[in-house]
């Protein structure tokens, strides 16, 4: 491990870095030049090319999950000038708010902290002379056209969802771990055999709801998006200690580090609250509009149970190994290419156009060869 050019002591609020940010650059630039003549094997700026592809990528991911957090927000998060845009859903906001009443303030929150993932890697990036990824011009998918929405072209399309639920099994299994070639049960079935919105697509969606009590269908929607919700940051979970182990400076891996275990906390806060969709009085819910089933499983045994939110220990590295409580997978052989093959799948990118997936494509190589 080898110690990097820090960036220049000054103000690094986060509303401040995107302005400042290419004051900060040329700083750190002159300095990294510097150690750039010490060590042949960092590009300008005082990054290894391999650090750079995977700092790269991690912006250019968090974009994206920015992006679909964002559009989470607009309709089912706290509405304030910390995360603006939308105007809020009220029907929609409802059947969040009956997984958890919390849920409008966590939905916010976690759209927040997403900013400042890719922003503060951006910055970073520039003030080491490295070009952050530019997602703008595949912003074309359309935006949802229920109340409270703004009408923007969006990276990523939240109503086409076939969402992965085996991330519920994979934690509660005492025996299996992807890592060794395992593949766990999805907990609900049904929402990766179809294509279903985790937002309301119109107003027809949140008709016959009310602010007070929405409709089985739109429960159904939101449902879906808390399954979404804690899909998405499991993922960010693994790739976080996946890529981590692939990086050559300390101070990247401290970067990989500091932000990774952030997804795990709004995975488990997720995790916690999709058990609900799952749980009586909610459970068990049958969208009537498309046959989705929310079963309860409150009595389907260990490895389906709601409340063992708490990751069972499993196999690890070795079977001749005891178990280990563990983030799984941690392989770190093509994690970045994977996450986006496992993110197209799930039809996050329904829509997209070849450009950006080859776009991805190619940051996903460069950092799974670094
Ligand atoms: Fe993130
Ligand atoms: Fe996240």
């Amino acid at each position: 491990m080898e110690e990097s050019a820090t960036l220049p002591k000054r103000s690094t609020s986060r509303r401040t870095f995107v302005l400042g940010g290419l004051a900060a650059g040329a700083g750190a630039l002159s300095a990294g030049r510097l150690l750039a003549k010490a060590s042949p094997a960092r590009a300008a700026g005082g990054l290894t090319p391999g650090d750079a592809a995977i700092l790269r990528f991690f912006a250019a991911a968090e974009t994206l999950e920015t992006d679909a957090w964002q559009q989470y927000n607009e309709l089912g998060g706290v509405q304030d000038s910390e995360v603006p845009g939308g105007s809020g859903n009220p029907p929609y906001t409802a059947a969040l708010s009956l997984l958890d009443s919390d849920m409008p303030q966590y939905i916010h929150d976690n759209t927040d902290d997403e900013f400042t993932h890719f922003t503060f890697l951006n910055a970073y990036l520039t003030a080491h002379g490295v070009q952050p990824p530019n997602l703008d011009q595949f912003r074309t998918l359309p935006s949802s056209k229920a109340s409270g929405a703004q009408q923007i072209g969006r990276l990523t399309n939240l109503m086409q969802l076939s969402v992965d639920t085996s991330w519920w099994t994979r934690y509660r299994s005492d025996s299996q771990n992807p890592d060794f070639g395992d593949t766990l049960p999805q907990a609900v079935p049904g929402l990766l055999k179809g294509e279903f919105p985790g937002i309301p697509r119109d107003n027809n969606d949140t008709a016959g709801s009310t602010a007070k009590k929405p409709s089985t269908h739109l429960q159904a929607i939101a449902n879906t998006g808390a399954f979404h919700f804690a899909m998405i940051e499991q993922g960010g979970t693994s790739l976080y200690p996946s890529l981590a182990q692939r990086v050559t400076h300390t101070e990247a891996l401290r970067i990989l580090l500091s932000i990774g275990p952030t997804e795990a906390m709004h995975f488990q806060t997720w995790q916690d609250k999709a058990g609900n969709a799952v749980s009586p009085p909610l459970a068990p819910l049958t969208d009537p509009t498309n046959g989705l089933t929310f079963p309860d499983l409150t009595s389907a045994g260990e490895l389906l149970q709601p409340n063992l939110i708490m990751p069972e220990p499993t196999i690890f590295l070795d079977r001749k190994f005891p178990v280990c409580s563990i983030v799984r997978p941690t392989n770190t052989t093509g994690a970045a290419a994977g996450a986006i093959k496992f993110l197209t799948d799930t039809g996050l990118f329904r829509g997209q156009s070849g450009g950006f997936f080859d776009f991805m494509a190619q940051l996903a190589k460069a950092a799974d060869a670094a």
